[in-house]
């Protein structure tokens, strides 16, 4: 644990009462709680609370795979999402897949807890990347260790739903929309790697693109392969819709662009 973490005895005993009355606030059982927030995680979470980024957490909106999700509140009354590594249940050899041969990140990771560091800090830097060149995904508005903090996409009461599950009034300006950050990415050499209507959430008619954490630059070896899942993907779930896109066709026009430019 690094100096900035080390806090007084009297915090931990304060931690400890504060997080059971989390525990029971978001309404999460003791042992998936523990799960998520180890003392570690809950002393950074600490440090969220007192440099003003956070106010309160709200309520759980997802247990994914690989990161706890939660709603929380700004002191001054923004609402965020709160995503969480988690220190268990980690696929590392999935993982690994995508930091190797990413020159953007560290070699030689050493333990578990410097995954989760570099996987946070690998979609903090994706969403950045995205938001600026205009492509629609949550704000990135803060990273610390294994927590990243960023626009929540909801409203009051409950979480954007995934795309997946809505039927959007008009899919074909929706798929086209999603083809568009597909191909702006590519442009700027970046492949989503995961994406799917799993991670792309429906709010106000808009598709908001999640979850680029595994993101890859084009230098990635498996670059090519995954975008051509990713098209795959967006293509398969929109032919419910009757729009017929031709994946090989747009995968063969994007790669062709590019090298040629
Ligand atoms: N910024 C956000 N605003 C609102 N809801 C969000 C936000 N980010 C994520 N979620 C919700 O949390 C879920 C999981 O998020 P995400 O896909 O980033 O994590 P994950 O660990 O990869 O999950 P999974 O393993 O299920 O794919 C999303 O499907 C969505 O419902
Ligand atoms: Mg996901």
């Amino acid at each position: 644990m690094s100096s900035d973490e080390l806090l007084s005895d009297r915090w931990l005993k304060k931690l400890d009462r504060t997080s059971q009355e989390l525990a029971q606030r978001i309404g999460m059982d003791r042992k998936t709680f523990g799960e998520v927030f180890d003392k570690t995680t809950l002393l950074r979470l600490s440090k969220l609370f007192s440099d003003g980024t956070l106010q309160q957490m709200d309520f759980p909106i997802s247990t994914g795979k690989e990161a706890n999700i939660f709603r929380a509140t700004t002191p001054k009354g923004k609402l965020v999402a709160v995503k969480i590594y988690r220190t268990s249940n980690l696929t590392f050899k999935h993982i690994l897949t995508y930091i190797e041969g990413d020159p953007r990140f560290k070699h030689n990771i050493k333990s578990h807890r410097d995954i989760l560091d570099e996987w946070a800090k690998k979609e903090f830097k994706n969403l950045s990347r995205l938001h600026e060149l205009g492509i629609r995904v949550p704000a990135p508005l803060k990273r610390l260790h294994n927590i990243v903090v960023m626009e929540y996409i909801g409203t009051k009461d409950k979480a954007a739903p995934m795309l997946k599950d809505v039927d959007p009034p008009d899919p074909k300006a929706v798929y086209t929309e999603v083809m568009a950050f597909v191909t702006k990415m590519y442009k700027d050499r970046l492949v989503h790697a995961d994406l799917s209507p799993f991670n792309i959430l429906f709010y106000r008619r808009k598709p908001y693109i999640i979850d680029v954490g595994q993101a890859v630059l084009l230098d990635h070896p498996q670059a090519l392969e995954f975008l051509k899942r990713d098209l795959k993907n967006i293509v398969r779930y929109f032919q419910k819709y009757g729009i017929n896109g031709d994946d090989e066709k747009i995968y063969a026009r994007l790669t062709k662009k590019v090298k040629s430019s």
